[in-house]
């Protein structure tokens, strides 16, 4: 599962309904996330361009049109637009409220005539995007139903050499100690536990679920692509974190007691809540032992 997300089931008003996750509530803490990991998809932008442009004999003349599909906030949009000066960067959502953010954000960096934004949903709906040299998709395709179909929609959008590049798996963010000295040792293992099993369900509810073997690879493979490549990058914050990088700790452990907090039992369900409650002097944004080590893995294939 996307390493961010510990979504589950659950009835309340906060950003998700039974296996529906409503992303514009979680708006501000995705961009907070997104600006957060920068340094790791600046790594991973480099990688992209030394497999695109290093290698190509027009150089940054030869990409000249990046679709970032499921953009959220457009943060990632914008340093693509900055890692390929000569591109036209399309961020691409279903959720018109998040396009707002990406549009404005472009404008406060100065891009906002090199990163346009377009709304639409997938599986469906990508007709009017045009071809692509680059096209980024991270942590956006586990929600559609047929995966498989999802990347080979996305792949019959490449240009020649063109290249899709999926971020999806990599590993479950690591916050904490084993133990804190607070509930049972060993609490962010159950706590992926119950993420996992969330997940499956969540999946299965989607429209058209295809029960298939994850392999971003073979996905890639079965659309046509070629040279097959998977790295992952990392982001270390040692303790003590930073407050923006606490809030991010804050926001995930609150978006996890919200979806899937009835899945533990009592006592993690309270520890959980102290964690994430601002006010609470063991809780996260006040506690000194909080790190954060986080990776996501890029899949790529070529056309
Ligand atoms: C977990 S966020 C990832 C945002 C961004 N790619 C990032 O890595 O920070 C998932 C995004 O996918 C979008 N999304 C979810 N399902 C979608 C669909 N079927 N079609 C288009 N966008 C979708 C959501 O609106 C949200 O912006």
């Amino acid at each position: 599962m996307s390493n961010d997300e510990r979504p589950g089931p659950g009835h309340g008003q906060g950003p998700h309904n039974g296996a529906h996750i409503d992303f514009e509530v979680l708006g501000p803490a995705l961009e907070r996330g997104a600006e957060l990991h920068l340094p790791l998809y600046e790594q991973a932008a480099a990688w992209l361009r030394e497999l695109l442009v290093d290698t190509a004999a027009a150089g940054d003349q030869g990409v000249d049109r990046v679709l970032d599909i499921g953009s959220g906030p457009g943060v990632v949009s914008c340093l693509l637009a900055h890692a390929f000066p000569a591109a036209e960067v399309v961020a691409v959502d279903a959720s018109a409220v998040l396009l707002e953010r990406a549009h404005a954000r472009a404008a406060r960096l100065g891009l906002g005539d090199r990163v346009r934004t377009h709304l639409a949903e997938l599986p469906d709906g990508l007709d009017a995007l045009g071809g692509a040299d680059l096209i980024w998709s991270a942590r956006v395709l586990h929600h559609v139903g047929d995966q498989r179909a999802a990347v080979a929609a996305l792949a019959g959008h490449l240009r020649p050499g063109g290249l899709l590049a999926v971020t999806e798996g990599g590993l479950a963010a690591r916050f904490l100690p084993r133990d804190i000295g607070l509930g049972r040792p060993g609490l962010q293992s159950r706590l992926d536990a119950a993420g996992e099993e969330w997940f499956t369900g969540m999946r299965a509810a989607l429209p058209g679920a295809v029960d298939d073997i994850e392999d971003w690879p073979a996905f890639l493979a079965d659309a046509g692509l070629r040279t097959p490549r998977t790295r992952s990058f990392l982001l270390d914050l040692p303790a003590p974190l930073s407050a923006p990088a606490r809030a991010y700790v804050q926001d995930t452990l609150a978006l996890g007691l919200d979806l899937y907090g009835d899945r533990l039992d009592e006592d993690d369900h309270t520890t959980l809540a102290r964690l994430a409650d601002p006010d609470d002097a063991v809780g996260v944004v006040r506690r000194p032992d909080v790190f954060l080590l986080s990776a996501q893995t890029v899949h790529t294939g070529r056309a």
